[in-house]
């Protein structure tokens, strides 16, 4: 049996920068609704899991986490603060067995890995990771956490996704669906 679709789900600006000040360094409405549906949308009687870093999670305001109608996997090497999530939310100290945990389980729809850096780091360097959900910020907003580039030698622009340009209080963005190219056209 194949296993479930891992994805990343980021914006980054052109620079690739995703974070700053433990927050994200802007207020895009049509993002979040964008991140709010596909992280949501799952196969019938299914949910998807997120899988997020410790201050990824700490930066959600407590009244909107964990995040709703979605398995929530929180990375942490700290046991204490482990311990401290609610029961409905699953922890891990390591990316593998986050995923290794989201194959085994059985009402489990597809694999969204959300952020911080560092699980997007794993998540691309896996050759099961699909797809790229992926905001492109076409302004110059400071940023102090930041992704490696995305090889575009792995990923291309699906079409079956037609790129959204939108744009919010001055800063332009792109939502676009990126999948790794099939092993044949990898050049
Ligand atoms: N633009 C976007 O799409 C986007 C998405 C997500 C986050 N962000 C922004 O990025 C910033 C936070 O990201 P970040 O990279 O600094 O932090 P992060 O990845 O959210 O959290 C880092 C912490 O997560 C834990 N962790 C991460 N990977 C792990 C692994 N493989 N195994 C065990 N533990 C692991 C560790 O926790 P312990 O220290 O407890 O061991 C690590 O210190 C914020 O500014 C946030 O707003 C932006």
């Amino acid at each position: 049996m194949p296993g479930k679709e891992l994805c990343v789900v980021v914006a980054a600006t052109l620079q690739w920068g995703i974070g700053r000040d433990g927050t994200l360094p802007w207020k895009l409405r049509g993002d979040m609704k964008h991140f709010r549906k596909v992280t949501t949308e799952a196969a019938p009687g299914k949910r998807n899991a997120v899988i997020v870093g410790r201050a990824t999670y700490e930066s959600i305001p407590e009244k909107f986490r964990p995040l709703k109608n979605r398995w929530n996997i929180v990375l942490s090497s700290n046991t204490a603060f482990r311990d401290s999530l609610p029961a409905d939310v699953a922890s891990c100290s390591s990316f593998e067995d986050a995923v290794r945990l989201c194959q085994d389980k059985e009402d489990i729809d597809r694999i969204m890995v959300i952020g911080g850096a560092r699980c997007i780091k794993e998540a691309l360097q896996r050759p099961d990771c699909q797809h790229i959900f992926f905001t492109r910020v076409k302004a110059e907003v400071p940023c102090d956490t930041f992704i490696e580039p995305i090889d575009d030698k792995t990923f291309q622009e699906n079409p079956a996704f037609p790129k959204v340009e939108l744009e919010e209080e001055g800063i332009p963005y792109e939502i676009l669906l990126l999948s790794r190219k099939p092993p044949s056209i990898v050049d």
